[in-house]
C-alpha cells in the first residue's frame, strides 16, 4: 500500500533526501506522490500524478528546509489525480498530513467538521481537518492524540504543523518505523527508505504514537502514557536493497536466489527442534497466508503430510476467519509472510489469538508487525525485496517449511542435506545459458492471450503460483490446475497452440501428470515441460534437476524467470505491475 517517509534533522535538504528515499519506497505504491517541506514557518507542497522513479527532483532542490515528509499513493478513496495525491493540506493551511490506510469512519467525520472547502476525495483531508480544529482548542501534540481517539479503521500518519517544529506520527493498522540516526530521525513504513542513513529502528505497533522534536518521545494511546522502545539494529545493508546492474528488480531478486535458500535454512537448529516439538503436539495446526505466500503454505501442508505424516490445514488468510470453530488453545497457526504487514494476515493471527490458540510465522523482515504479534517467529532471511512479485521470499519460506517439516519428523539433518544439495542446484540453474534459454521460451509465447498451468501434489501449488507470477507482470490470462481436475472442466479451454506449462516431479505422481500432459498436447496445447527429464510430449523442454521432495523450490526457478520475460518482452515494467502494491496493509 502507500509508502510514506518523513525527516527531521540537521541535513538542510530535507525535501530533497525525502524525495529520494520515497524512491526506494516506490514498490508499496505508484499513482502519484507529493512533497511537504517546512522553510521560515512555511509549509510547500509539491505533488504530481505518476511514477516518482519518472519524476525531477527540480522542484525539491535547493529548498533549504531541515523538516519534510513524502508519500507515495496506491489509491484507495479517491482516484489517481493530483488533489488526491498526498501531503494534504488543513482549510487554514496549518496542518499538513500524509497517511497510509482507510480511516472507515471519514465520511462521518467530514459530515461532523461540518461545511469546508475540501479539495480531495480522500480519508486523509479528513485527518487534518480534524487536527487542524482540535488546534484551536489545544496545543498540536494533544490536538493529534486527541484526534486518534475519534479515528476508527487503519492508518499509519505523520503529521506537521505550521507554528510548531515538530513532526509527531501515529499508528493503528499500518506499519511505521521510526530510524534513529545521529542528531536525525527518519519515519517511513518500510526500512530501505532510510537504510543509507542508519540501521537503528523502533518499530511503532498499534495505538502509539511519536513525537518527534529534538528527540523521539513515545506513548501508547490508549493509556495516554509515555513509554520507552527497544531500538534493533537490522542486518540489511543499503547495497542490498538496491538493484545494481539488473535492469529490475524481480531479475535481481530472482538471481539473489543463487544464495538465499542456504541463508533460509541457516537457523538455529535448538529453535527448529523445539518448534517441531511444539508442531508434533498441537492438535489442529493450520497454514495460512496470502497470495505467493499462501500457496506456500499449501505446498507446506503436502510436505508435512508427505514427510511427517502430520495434517495440517490451509486457508488464505483472507478465508481463515471463516474457520474459528476449529481453533483451542491447544491449535497452532503459522502464518507466512515475505512483509510481516500483510492485513489479512494480522486478522487470521488475531482470530486464532482470540481462542487462545499459538501463532508461529515466518517472515523476512526482521520486527515486523507479524514477527512481534506472533509466539514464535523465525526469519527467512532472503535480505530485501522489492519487486512486487515475490520471488527469493517463496523459495525461502518453501527451504525453512521443508526443514521444518523434516524436523517434524525428527531427521531435520535429512532435511538439511536435501536443503544444501538444493541450493547448489539454484546455484547451478542461474547462469546466463539457462536464462538466454528461457527468453527464447518466453519469445514463443509472449503473443498469447492464455497460459495454463499444471501441477500435481506439492507442484500443484506451484502451479498456482506460476499463474501468479505470468498474471501480475505480463497480464497474460494465466491459470493454474491440478493436473487431474483438467479432464472435469478446464480441458474445454485449450484450442491449437494454447500455451500449457507441465510442472513434473520425479515422484510416484510422475506419470499421472504425464499422462494429462499428453491429453492437452493431443488437444492441441503448446506444451512446455518443466522436469528433469525430457518427454515426447513437449514442445519445449525446460530442464531442472531432480531435487526430490524439494522439486516445488527448482521449479519456480524457470517460472519466475519465465513470467519476468514474458513482461519485459512486452514492454512491462516487471518492477511495478499496475493495480498491486507490494505490501497489502488493507483487508
Ligand atoms: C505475488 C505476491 C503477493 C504476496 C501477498 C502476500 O507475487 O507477492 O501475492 O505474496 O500479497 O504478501 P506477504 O508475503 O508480504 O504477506
Amino acid at each position: 500500500m502507500c509508502g510514506i517517509f518523513a525527516y527531521k534533522g540537521h541535513q538542510t535538504e530535507a525535501a530533497k533526501l525525502v524525495f529520494d528515499g520515497l524512491k526506494k519506497l516506490e514498490y508499496r505504491g505508484y499513482d502519484s506522490w507529493g512533497v511537504a517541506w517546512k522553510k521560515d514557518q512555511n509549509i510547500q507542497v509539491h505533488k504530481q500524478v505518476g511514477k516518482i522513479s519518472e519524476a525531477s527532483d527540480e522542484p525539491l532542490l535547493d529548498q533549504g528546509s531541515s523538516i519534510a515528509m513524502s508519500h507515495s499513493r496506491w489509491a484507495t478513496h479517491g482516484g489517481v489525480t493530483q488533489e488526491n495525491a498526498h501531503p494534504h493540506v488543513s482549510s487554514d493551511g496549518k496542518v499538513t498530513i500524509i497517511h497510509n490506510g482507510i480511516i472507515e469512519n471519514y465520511q462521518e467525520l467530514k459530515s461532523e467538521l461540518g461545511p469546508h472547502n475540501f479539495t480531495s476525495d480522500t480519508d486523509t483531508e479528513v485527518i487534518a481537518e480534524l487536527i487542524s480544529k482540535h488546534c484551536k482548542e489545544m496545543d498540536f501534540e494533544s490536538a493529534v492524540k486527541k484526534s486518534t481517539e475519534e479515528l476508527e479503521g487503519r492508518y499509519a500518519f505523520i503529521v506537521m504543523h505550521q507554528d510548531d517544529d515538530k513532526l509527531i506520527a501515529a499508528r493503528r493498522g499500518s506499519p511505521l518505523i521510526l530510524g534513529v540516526g545521529d542528531g536525525e530521525f527518519f519515519l517511513a513504513s518500510d526500512i530501505p527508505a532510510f537504510l543509507q542513513y542508519t540501521q537503528q529502528v523502533n518499530y511503532l505497533d498499534d495505538d502509539q504514537l511519536v513525537v518527534i522534536d529534538t528527540e523521539a518521545r513515545f506513548y501508547d494511546l490508549l493509556s495516554d502514557s509515555e513509554i520507552e522502545k527497544r531500538t534493533i539494529t537490522i542486518d540489511w545493508t543499503e547495497e542490498e536493497a538496491q538493484k545494481g546492474d539488473y535492469d529490475h528488480f524481480m531479475l535481481k531478486e530472482i538471481m539473489d536466489q543463487k544464495d538465499t535458500v542456504m541463508r533460509a535454512i541457516n537457523q538455529n537448529e535448538e529453535e527448529i527442534v523445539k518448534i517441531a516439538e511444539y508442531i508434533k503436539n498441537s492438535s489442529g495446526v493450520f497454514l495460512s497466508g496470502c497470495g505467493t505466500a499462501g500457496k506456500v503454505c499449501m505446498a507446506g501442508k503436502y510436505f508435512f503430510s508427505v514427510i511427517s505424516e502430520k495434517h495440517v490445514s490451509f486457508a488464505p488468510s483472507s478465508e481463515f476467519p471463516i474457520y474459528h470453530h476449529f481453533l483451542t488453545p491447544e491449535s497452532l497457526l503459522i502464518v507466512i509472510s515475505q512483509s510481516g504487514e500483510t492485513a489479512d494476515v494480522l486478522e487470521a493471527m488475531n482470530v486464532a489469538k482470540e481462542k487462545g490458540a499459538k501463532v508461529l510465522s515466518l517472515v523476512n523482515v526482521q520486527g515486523s508487525s507479524i514477527a512481534r504479534q506472533s509466539d514464535f517467529s523465525l526469519l527467512i532471511n532472503a535480505g530485501p525485496e522489492k519487486a512486487v512479485a515475490s520471488t527469493k521470499a517463496a523459495t525461502s519460506q518453501l527451504s525453512l517449511l521443508l526443514l521444518i517439516a523434516y524436523a517434524v519428523a525428527g531427521k531435520l539433518d535429512e532435511g538439511k542435506k536435501l536443503l544444501i544439495e538444493t541450493a547448489a542446484m539454484i546455484n547451478d540453474m542461474l547462469n546466463p545459458r539457462y536464462l538466454e534459454f528461457i527468453k527464447e521460451v518466453a519469445d514463443e509465447i509472449d503473443h498469447a492471450e492464455n497460459a495454463y498451468i499444471i501441477g500435481k501434489a506439492a507442484n500443484y501449488p506451484m502451479a498456482l503460483e506460476a499463474a501468479i507470477k505470468i498474471q501480475e507482470v505480463s497480464y497474460i490470462h494465466a491459470e493454474g490446475f491440478a493436473a487431474g481436475e483438467l479432464k472435469h472442466g478446464p480441458i474445454a479451454l485449450i484450442t491449437e497452440g494454447t500455451p500449457c506449462i507441465s510442472l513434473i516431479a520425479e515422484d510416484e505422481v510422475k506419470q499421472d501428470i504425464i499422462n494429462n500432459t499428453i491429453e492437452l498436447k493431443s488437444r492441441g496445447a503448446h506444451i512446455i515441460g518443466v522436469s528433469a527429464f525430457r518427454h515426447e510430449s513437449y514442445d519445449h523442454w525446460i530442464r531442472v534437476p531432480d531435487a526430490g521432495v524439494a522439486s516445488p523450490i527448482v521449479n519456480l526457478i524457470p517460472i519466475q524467470l519465465l513470467a519476468y520475460y514474458l513482461s519485459t518482452h512486452r514492454g512491462l515494467n516487471p518492477d511495478m505491475p499496475r493495480n498491486l502494491a507490494k505490501s497489502v496493509t488493507v483487508k
